[in-house]
């Protein structure tokens, strides 16, 4: 997600869920090829699995730019084919590419002949005037020639005609069946369904119908709600999972780490201020780190500080293992002559 999914944000998302593959926000192939490349792409060993989510239209410039992401170590390029902002679509690259599937296809196999890591494609449902569950099935089968085997799909129709891009993300109605059935008629592709999926109870509702589930929002606004996602989703050992105050924690040697390359603190903890959401003391840890993280040579003590606001509570796990331990005990003490 675009101002979002930086690699500080990435960083913080890993130590929650050891396992979820995590994804860049969109870079533009121009980007890639003539920009900051270093800034734009490096990223932090821990990260992996992480993706590198491309813009653009262009083949070659595609191809050249995935060159450079399999280079700096991403594990899959992505090709955005859902972005709906009026820039990008003047660029006409995004969402606006729903309407040429055999350009897509063009691009996605000038990128997969030049990398040897997956190429996927996150796409809509559709778009305004190909909204149709057939438009879908074509492009996706277009694409799918190109040797894309795998499909991200945002479960509605981008209206690139009339709404913002924050209205597309909520106006068109979600339409989980399309994607079912997209799953159901072309069992060979690997289908992740998007959009609107609020919890990992929700992911796996879908994950009886499709491949995988892919959660933005949601995990961006609440980052521990992905905690129990390596035992659930991918079946990881039963460990106790980090506390919020975990979490927090093993942000500060990272923290430290890029303040002292330079890096301004609120840059790294604007990501954490939803890392209670919803907790007893929520609002003045956001409040505190939001405040203190702009304070001039600022540094992980804003963190240690914000923390003292949050009440740590022991999980039930370690009451319960503690009462456990006690009543052992006790009853040795009893027995003991
Ligand atoms: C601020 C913001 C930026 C986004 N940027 C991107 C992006 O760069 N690439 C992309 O594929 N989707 C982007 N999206 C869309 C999300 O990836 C996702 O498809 C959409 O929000 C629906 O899923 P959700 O309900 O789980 O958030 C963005 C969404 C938001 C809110």
């Amino acid at each position: 997600m675009m101002a979002r999914t930086d690699r500080h944000c990435r960083y913080l998302l890993r130590q929650v869920s050891a396992r979820t593959l995590l994804y860049s926000e969109m870079i533009h192939a121009n980007a890639v090829l003539r920009g900051d490349t270093a800034r734009l792409l490096a990223f932090a060993e821990a990260e992996h699995p992480v993706g590198l989510q491309l813009g653009g239209a262009e083949p070659d410039a595609l191809a050249r730019a995935a060159e450079v992401g399999q280079a700096f170590g991403y594990d899959e390029i992505n090709l955005n084919v859902g972005c709906p902002s009026p820039r990008v679509r003047k660029g006409r690259f995004g969402a606006a590419l729903m309407e040429t599937p055999g350009l897509v296809a063009d691009c996605a196999r000038a990128m997969i002949r030049a990398v040897d890591v997956p190429v996927t494609v996150k796409c809509r449902i559709g778009i305004d005037g190909r909204g149709s569950y057939e438009d879908l099935r074509a492009f996706v089968e277009t694409v799918a020639t190109a040797g894309v085997q795998s499909f991200a799909v945002h479960a509605r129709i981008a209206v690139l005609d009339g709404l913002s891009p924050a209205e597309n993300r909520e106006i068109p109605p979600l339409r989980y069946d399309a994607v079912y059935r997209l799953k159901q008629e072309l069992q060979m592709l690997e289908v992740v369904i998007n959009g609107g999926v609020a919890s990992l109870d929700e992911a796996d509702a879908h994950l009886e119908l499709v491949d995988g589930a892919m959660i933005g929002r949601a995990a961006y606004a609440d980052p521990a709600m992905l905690r129990a996602a390596d035992r659930r989703i991918f079946g990881g050992p039963a460990r106790a999972e980090p506390s919020r105050h975990d979490i927090a924690r093993a942000m500060l040697p990272y923290v430290r780490r890029m303040c002292a390359d330079g890096v301004p603190l609120h840059h790294v903890t604007r990501h954490m201020l939803g890392l209670f959401a919803g907790q007893p003391g929520g609002r003045s840890w956001r409040r505190a780190l939001g405040e203190g993280s702009h304070r001039p040579g600022a540094g992980g003590e804003v963190i240690e500080e914000a923390l003292t606001l949050v009440p740590e509570r022991t999980s039930p796990l370690d009451v319960g293992l503690r009462d456990a331990a006690r009543v052992r005990q006790d009853r040795a003490t009893a027995h003991a002559p």
